[in-house]
């Protein structure tokens, strides 16, 4: 059989258990118009994405880099679901699957300095102002992939992670996860607008993908994984290069953008969202570590303290 009535004859197949009739889809094939890049990548709906609200023109440099690390949040989470959701995992599929998302976050904390350098510090200083109470705190995308990275134990707020079950549920652990800090007043615990507002419209998703991904989280995998392949030095490193990259590299670059914009001549002004972010954003106060296994005594005690 030739190729071209091979490929018929698996239309015909195809069409066939479908209840379709094959040359009625050949004929609409007569006219159908061929694909264009503008078409496939939806160019026009996506370049029509970027509605500043001044007429600060560095705005549009923040807002456009937002939503590129959006796009990229969703690349790394289309990774880790089919990590996630593969039958057979093997060695060799984890790790290229851990090396497609590590690579991702490697791009976000390498490009952070389009936000450190990248905006005139007067511009930031007034379109900032029209986006309060708003912050990329209330991004759900990065808390999905944390908790598709760890175990729920290792994102609780570190004062308090040492008297918690390790088995901790999403539902229990929730009011005491890390960043909970950021949007409560410290005195009355009351929740602030950037918290309650997020949490009116993401906390019963992230609940079910917490729940979700207890037991497919990064780490879980990695555990079920055949004990030599844990031992693999390579794979181990890889796994501490993640674990790095997101909470030490990224967020070290986010600190110091936001220090830049954020202590003018030394004064410190207050963040959009209203944290007290100078000590909550630095790695070393939150202490958040996905693979803590991996890394020494010592290692866990110095996190972050020497960046
Ligand atoms: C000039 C640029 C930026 C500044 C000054 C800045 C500032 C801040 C501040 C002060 C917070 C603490 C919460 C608050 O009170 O608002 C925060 C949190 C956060 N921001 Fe940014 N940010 C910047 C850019 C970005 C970008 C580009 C992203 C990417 C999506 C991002 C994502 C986040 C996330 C995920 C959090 C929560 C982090 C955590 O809980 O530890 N930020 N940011």
């Amino acid at each position: 059989m030739s190729n071209h009535q091979d490929i018929l004859s698996k239309l015909d197949n195809k069409y066939k258990k479908i209840s379709q009739n094959l040359d009625t889809h050949l004929d609409g094939l007569l006219h159908s118009k061929p694909i264009t890049y503008w078409d496939y990548i939806n160019t026009d709906a996506l370049l029509s994405l970027q509605t500043q609200r001044t007429d600060q023109p560095d705005e549009m440099v923040f807002l456009m880099y937002h939503q590129i690390n959006e796009l990229l949040f969703k690349m790394m989470l289309w990774e880790l679901d089919q990590l996630a959701t593969e039958q057979n995992i093997t060695a060799t599929f984890f790790k290229e699957r851990l090396s497609r998302v590590s690579r991702y976050f490697d791009m976000l904390s390498s490009s952070f300095t389009v936000m450190q350098h990248g905006m005139d510090l007067k511009q930031y200083m007034k379109f900032r102002n029209t986006l309060t109470p708003a912050s990329g705190y209330q991004s759900a995308q990065y808390r999905k992939i944390e908790f598709a990275s760890t175990e729920i134990i290792n994102l609780v707020d570190n004062r308090f992670r040492h008297k918690k079950s390790k088995n901790i549920t999403i539902k229990d652990a929730f009011n005491d996860l890390y960043w909970q800090v950021a949007g409560k007043d410290f005195e009355t615990g009351q929740k602030n607008f950037m918290l309650s507002s997020f949490e009116e419209r993401y906390k019963e998703e992230l609940l079910r993908f917490g729940k979700e991904y207890s037991t497919k989280n990064l780490w879980s995998i990695f555990k079920g994984l055949p004990s030599e392949i844990q031992e693999d030095k390579g794979l181990i490193e890889a796994m501490r290069h993640y674990d790095y990259t997101v909470n030490i590299t990224w967020v070290i670059a986010h600190f110091n953008a936001a220090k830049h914009y954020l202590t003018n001549g030394g004064e410190i002004t207050e963040a959009t969202g209203g944290s007290d972010w100078t000590k909550y954003m630095h790695p070393k106060y939150q202490r958040r570590i996905f693979f803590p296994e991996l890394w020494s005594e010592q290692e866990r005690k110095d996190w972050g303290t020497n960046v």
